[in-house]
């Protein structure tokens, strides 16, 4: 992408509201309350696809302000943490009356989505056993007395075509598990002999206290109820297990994306509503730890209290 030119860009105003880049002279961002913040971003950019697939913010209203998105977001980032920061953001359309639209929205035809092996996967895998081993989680040594070892009960949850478990199964996991809730993921699943069944995040299909390490990787972000998907996640859990969640930290939720988790406090904030009974062993905005990401993304770690 050519360098674009950023003329103008959101500043706070002296009340330390974010700005709208047209300084004090009552521009309708100004003084905007929390909530209309949310509105007038979403009406006042608009995503053009440019030729290499990444996304132009064009900001309406400005002549020649076009910036890549990322340089938008840090731009925005600033102003908008100071309202957005603690909460994670919905979508507008209410998909728990809508849940055929729901599913629809979440499908992905691409090919693209079984290319194999896929590195950020594998880096997870990689960081996870890594973090997990060195805080005593996990051994592999069968004789080691820790939580977690190869014959942990594992669910990958939203698992879409199962390539995890695979990878866990390679390096030696022999009960892995996957839910996904789109039947042509799981069908495609299952002709790589992957196991992997039907089932909604928000209503596991299993038992309580079933596993010993869960695993939601870039799935909290599809769905329409965080909080019930966090008290699932918990449930299934056997006392002491572990809970790997990852996901991208987003300001607006769009598209696939039903809900925006803005930052670490945000997710933690969302821990605390769901009353579920777990301790954070983890908690980052992970650029530097393990995960290759296409932005910042965030990596929790919950173990389920005894
Ligand atoms: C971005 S993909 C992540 C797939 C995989 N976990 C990974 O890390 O590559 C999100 C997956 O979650 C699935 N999904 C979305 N909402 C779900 C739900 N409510 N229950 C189960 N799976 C869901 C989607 O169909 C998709 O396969």
């Amino acid at each position: 992408m050519q360098d674009l030119k950023v003329t103008k860009c959101l500043t706070p105003d002296s009340n330390g509201h974010p700005g709208n880049g047209r300084g004090s002279q009552g521009g309708e961002g100004a003084n905007a309350a929390p909530s209309d913040l949310i509105t007038i971003i979403r009406n006042n950019i608009e995503n053009k696809p440019c030729l290499n697939g990444k996304h132009l913010v064009n900001v309406i209203g400005y002549q020649n302000m076009q910036i890549n998105i990322q340089s938008f977001r840090r731009l925005a980032k600033k102003s908008l943490n100071k309202y957005f920061g603690k909460s994670v953001l919905y979508s507008n359309i209410d998909y728990e009356s809508n849940f055929d639209e729901y599913k629809t929205l979440q499908w992905r035809s691409e090919a693209k989505e079984f290319y194999s092996p896929r590195p950020r996967i594998l880096s997870t895998v990689a960081g996870l056993l890594n973090y997990l081993q060195n805080n005593k989680y996990f051994s592999m040594d069968l004789e080691t007395d820790m939580r977690l070892n190869f014959q942990s009960v594992v669910l990958d949850t939203g698992t879409r075509d199962g390539y995890l478990i695979d990878v866990l199964e390679s390096i030696g996991f022999n009960n892995v598990v996957g839910i996904e809730f789109l039947n042509d993921y799981v069908d495609y699943a299952k002709t790589k002999q992957r196991n992997v069944c039907l089932g909604d995040v928000h209503d596991i299909p299993f038992d309580d206290e079933t596993f010993d390490l869960i695993v939601c990787r870039h799935v909290l972000e599809h769905t329409i109820d965080p909080i019930k998907v966090l008290s699932e996640l918990t449930r299934v859990g056997v006392k002491g297990s572990i809970i790997f969640i990852s996901f991208p930290l987003e300001y607006i939720p769009k598209g696939k994306h039903t809900i925006a988790i803005p930052t670490t406090k945000a997710i933690t904030k969302l821990i605390k509503d769901s009353y579920i009974n777990v301790k954070i062993v983890y908690l980052g905005a992970s650029e530097d730890l393990y995960i290759i990401p296409d932005g910042k993304e965030i990596t929790i770690i919950l173990e389920k209290i005894a």
